[in-house]
């Protein structure tokens, strides 16, 4: 099992390169089904989810090449099984985009049910809600969703969407793009991903408009063909090291970014006390004096994102005053709060609020990530504490973030890896 151990207290200096975005690659990987030909997919973050997707392309069939780390070719031409491999499939939530996507092109689909609730119950009603309107008879049976249209081919729908849901939306774009008809998608999500996942369908051909607004117009066509497309780069990795740098101090540029997409988390840390300078694709960051309190509530985007909550309420928990920080996307994201308690923050979590009395700094401790941005939290509380902070279940961390203690150490934190006795168990179901 693997390990990190932190030694508390450096001020993070010098520059980070943002890998590409995890929750649009592992979209993009299973949109790839829907394309007769092959797909040449650029900057591709080297994480486990990506591996794992890709092994479930591979054991469907598909022709998967590696080019060099951050480039891969699909060609899914020759895909013979519309079953994805149980175990693989139930490690990874993002495989629920291949009932979508399988659903899409062939007509029919048996996906793994996703598993892992880690921060509450994660419900699927609203993609098998869409699904069903375009025409496919849904049923869970033997641990396996099983979608079929009856006519073999999906037909367009008018969806409404009950909650802002980007699973829903991106699964119900896929299933849409090679369906019979116009689908329109009512209150759909419009994160970052959900644009980049459109912009990768139009340019195999397919016609989305509206991504990025509540409202997404799918006009259905007969293939995709192949073609070449580059990832967006991730606003989670990136709102990650601008709270690093927050918590320890330094200054960073944070290079290979969309500046746009970072709004949301720099104003919040502007708020904070901490300076944010903006360039075309990077932003340099600089904290000097004390952190000030501040509120905060995860939302859809442009709002603040789920996804960065346990990092900023690690950067919350040394700042001067009280802060709430609401969760209002996820109903049990708190968990991290009880490691972060035992390195001295001073935390009450209340429901979905948590009340954040600033404490002076932190204290070292063995702590143990429960989730991949629950990890992440627990990185930067332990970078800007004082003292010895060993993190255990890493592998969570490494989920989603490329290369992080590489990254982190040509800051110039002291961060090493650590192998210890016991397994670290790769069947623990794998949310995100
Ligand atoms: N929801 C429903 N019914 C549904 C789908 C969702 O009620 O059919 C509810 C959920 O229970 C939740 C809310 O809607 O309360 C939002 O869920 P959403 O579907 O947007 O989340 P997701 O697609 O399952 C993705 C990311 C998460 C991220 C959320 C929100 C992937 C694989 N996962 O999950 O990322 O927190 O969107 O932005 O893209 C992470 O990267 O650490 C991570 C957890």
């Amino acid at each position: 099992m693997t390990n990190y151990i932190i030694h508390g207290g450096n001020p993070l200096f010098g520059e980070v390169e943002i890998s590409g975005a995890k929750n649009a690659a592992i979209a993009i990987i299973p949109a790839a089904v829907l394309v007769d030909g092959v797909c040449r997919i650029e900057n591709i973050p080297q994480i486990s989810d990506v591996t794992l997707c890709l092994r479930i392309l591979d054991n469907l069939g598909a022709s998967v090449r590696s080019i060099n780390p951050h480039t891969v070719e699909i060609d899914c031409t020759h895909i013979r099984s519309t079953r994805t491999s149980y175990d693989l499939a139930r490690k990874i939530r993002a495989s629920y985009y291949l009932i979508g996507a399988l659903l899409g092109r062939f007509g029919r689909a048996e996906v793994t049910m996703p598993g892992g609730c880690n921060f509450g119950v994660r419900p699927i009603d609203q993609h098998v809600k869409g699904f069903t309107a375009m025409g496919a008879k849904v049923v869970v049976e033997g641990g396996f969703i099983h979608a079929s249209a009856d006519s073999g081919r999906l037909r367009g729908a008018n969806i409404y969407l009950d909650v802002v849901s980007v699973g829903a939306t991106m699964n119900i774009m896929m299933a849409a793009v090679l369906a019979d008809g116009n689908t329109v998608i009512e209150n759909a999500a419009k994160e970052p991903h959900i644009v980049d996942l459109a912009n990768f369908l139009n340019s195999m051909g397919a016609s989305v408009r509206g991504a990025g607004t509540d409202t997404i117009k799918i006009t259905g066509v007969d293939r995709l063909r192949g073609g070449s497309y580059t990832i967006i780069p991730d606003q989670i990795e990136a709102g990650t090291y601008m709270a690093a740098v927050a918590a320890t101090g330094g200054q960073v540029l944070v290079k290979n970014i969309i500046p746009k997409h970072m709004d949301c988390i720099t104003a919040k840390l502007v708020e904070m006390g901490v300076e944010v300078e903006e360039n075309e694709d990077t932003l340099l960051v600089r904290r000097t004096g004390r952190l000030q309190k501040t509120n905060v509530k995860t939302m859809p985007y442009p709002g603040f994102p789920t996804d960065m909550q346990p990092q900023i309420t690690s950067v919350l928990s040394i700042a001067d005053g009280t802060s709430l920080v609401t969760e209002s996307v996820w109903n049990n994201r708190f968990r991290y709060v009880d490691e972060l308690k035992r390195m001295g923050a001073c935390i009450q979590v209340d429901d979905k609020t948590a009340v954040v009395e600033g404490v002076d700094h932190l204290t070292g401790a063995p702590i143990q990530a429960c989730d991949l941005r629950a990890g992440a939290a627990l990185v930067i509380a332990a970078l800007a504490a004082r003292g010895e902070s060993e993190i255990n279940c890493v592998h969570y961390i490494e989920r989603g973030y490329e290369h992080i203690v590489e990254k982190l150490r040509a800051l110039g934190a002291d961060i090493q890896i650590v192998e210890v006795p016991g397994t670290s168990d790769e069947l623990e179901a794998h949310i995100g």
